[in-house]
Formats: structure tokens, C-alpha cells, sequence
């Protein structure tokens, strides 16, 4: 028999998939690992787990003790599977930005979700830093007034702790280790820091690169002139990400809205793959590195919870 005890324990060991149709023609292989196979559709399964057992073991999360946490969508719905597993009230604080079915997948998962206006002139769909110090505020208060634990998905170790202890000794399992280079679009940080530095002790010839989007690409030292792109999940014009360890990062890619759109639709089309946003610019982006090379990317969360975007139009 094998009977999991829990869907938390269904979290992660997702497979990779070389991208052959899309790269057909170019040489190098283009790996993929299918993190919209977690129960919640995305990554942040892994961190949600991680975070709240890390806080569990070392007392900061109380039995029962709300959690709260300021979320694009993905993290909120990890959390709010692991603690609706676990027995704790769960609160998302979310930009209106966000699209809609995440909003109702937390909440059909018994999650509190706690909706932020964006700032005047925002548009739907397009979170900025700017209206993430809106939501940031909100959480801080709710946080309070609750005596809640906050899950603080840009701080907490458990988010690095989460890609260092697990995806990351995956693919290299499932690679043999062969591998040349890795990209991520980063939001919080915690995927690229935790692979990055897996990657490197395990091999510090494997590359490491950052994913932002044109025109917001503030890791790699520029203004942010184009902060309302649509590539949802980061690219949040924040200069610094406590994470993320620079001297980790071997260099940065930039992909626009339009090449991430097109590369989502292609990994559909072409490779049955159905993504988001920021699984298009880390196709992209990964395309770019490739060269004969072999490289790795997140496909980060399901084209199911884009379904109400442009993206799917
Ligand atoms: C869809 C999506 N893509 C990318 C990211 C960025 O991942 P990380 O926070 O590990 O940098 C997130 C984070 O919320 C996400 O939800």
C-alpha cells in the first residue's frame, strides 16, 4: 500500500520535462519542472509547507494561532491547504490585481481572503510595487489586531529552506546533475536563492540567472519604467530581496510581457503544458541561456488560474 497521510505530504516531487517541440531547431536541452502538478496548482506548496513546519518546530506558530500572510494568490492557497490540513484559520491579504480564481480557490479552501484596492490609476491584472505596499500595510495591521503569525513569505527562511532541501535536490537527482545553467522569475527570491545555492554547493560551475521583466528589471540595476507589466506572481521593482544572495546570481534576463504571453501559449500548444504568466517569461528567458546548453526553469503555477486573463483571451 502506499496511503499518504495527508494532501500536504502530496506536496513536491513533481517531474521534469524536456521542452523538445518549442526548442526544436535550436541546440540544448530546455528542462521544465511541472510545479503545477502541487495540490494548489503552483510552486508555493513547498514553501507553505516548509514555512509553517519550520514555524512549528521552533515555536513561533502556536497551535491554532492564526496565519496570515500577504499573497499574489499562490502562496495564500499553499498556505491555506496546509492549514486547512493542520487546523489553523488562515488569512490572505491580496492586491485586487490578482485575478479572481485565486481569490476563490483559497476561499473554497477555507481561507479569509482580505482583498486590497490597488493604487489610483492601477490597472486589473497588474500589481505593482506600489500596491504591494498598500497590501504590506494591510497585513501588518491584520497581523496585530489578530495576534496572528505572519507567514512573510520575502523574509521567512522557510522559503529558501523549502527550494534548497527539495526542488532543487530533485532536478539534480533527476538529472544526474548534469545541468549547465538555471533561471527563475523572481518575486519573492526564495525559488531562485534556494536552487541557486543547492546548485553551487553541489556544483559552482552551474549558472544561475535572474528572470525580470523589461522594463522593471531593478536586480539588474535598472529604473523600474515599466512597473505594471503583466508577468503576475513578481517582478515587484523591489531592488532588494533579503533571499536572495548576489553573489549567486551569474547574470540577469529580461523578458517582456509579449514574449512571456507568446512562450505560455506555445508550451500549451506545442508541449501540452498549461502555465501562467511567469512560467512563459521563464520559458523565454531559458530559451535565451540555451546555446547547446542544458537548462532548467519552473513552470511555477496552472493556466487554470489565468483563466479570466488575456492570457487565455
Ligand atoms: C506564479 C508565480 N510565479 C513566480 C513567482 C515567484 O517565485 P518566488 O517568490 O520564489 O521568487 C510566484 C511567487 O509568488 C508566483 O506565484
Amino acid at each position: 500500500m502506499n496511503i499518504l497521510s495527508s494532501v500536504v505530504s502530496a506536496i513536491g516531487a513533481t517531474p521534469l520535462v524536456e521542452l523538445s517541440r518549442i526548442t526544436h531547431g535550436i541546440g540544448g536541452r530546455l528542462l521544465v519542472k511541472l510545479e503545477y502538478l502541487n495540490p494548489g496548482g503552483s510552486k508555493k506548496d513547498r514553501i507553505a509547507r516548509q514555512i509553517v513546519e519550520d514555524a512549528e518546530a521552533d515555536g513561533t506558530l502556536k497551535p491554532g494561532q492564526p496565519v496570515v500572510e500577504l499573497t499574489s494568490g499562490n502562496t495564500g492557497t499553499g498556505l491555506a491547504i496546509v492549514c486547512a490540513v493542520k487546523g489553523y484559520p488562515f488569512i490572505a491579504v491580496m492586491s485586487k490585481g490578482n485575478s479572481r480564481e485565486r481569490v476563490r480557490m483559497m476561499q473554497a479552501l477555507g481561507a479569509e481572503v482580505v482583498l486590497v484596492e490597488q493604487l489610483p490609476g492601477s490597472v486589473r491584472g497588474q500589481v505593482s510595487g506600489g500596491d504591494l505596499d498598500l497590501v504590506n500595510t494591510e497585513t501588518a495591521r491584520i497581523v496585530c489586531e489578530r495576534g496572528a503569525f505572519r507567514a512573510d513569505q520575502f523574509h521567512h527562511r522557510g522559503n529558501f529552506r523549502a527550494h534548497y532541501l527539495h526542488t532543487a535536490p530533485e532536478i539534480l537527482e533527476q538529472t544526474d546533475g548534469k545541468i549547465d545553467a538555471f533561471c527563475d522569475f523572481v518575486g519573492s527570491g526564495g525559488t531562485f536563492a534556494g536552487c541557486a545555492a543547492a546548485f553551487k554547493e553541489f556544483n559552482p560551475q552551474i549558472q544561475c540567472f535572474v528572470v525580470e521583466p523589461a522594463g522593471s528589471a531593478v536586480l539588474a540595476g535598472e529604473s523600474a519604467v515599466h512597473p505594471n507589466h503583466r508577468i503576475q506572481g513578481g517582478g515587484y521593482s523591489m531592488p532588494n530581496l533579503p533571499l536572495i544572495q548576489t553573489e549567486q546570481i551569474d547574470g540577469y534576463l529580461q523578458v517582456t510581457d509579449e514574449e512571456a504571453i507568446a512562450a505560455s501559449r506555445s508550451l500549451a500548444k506545442l508541449e501540452g503544458i498549461f502555465s501562467g504568466f511567469s512560467s512563459g517569461a521563464n520559458v523565454a528567458a531559458a530559451r535565451q541561456l540555451l546555446a547547446g546548453r542544458t537548462v532548467v526553469t519552473i513552470v511555477n503555477d496552472t493556466g487554470l488560474k489565468y483563466l479570466s486573463t488575456e492570457l487565455w483571451e
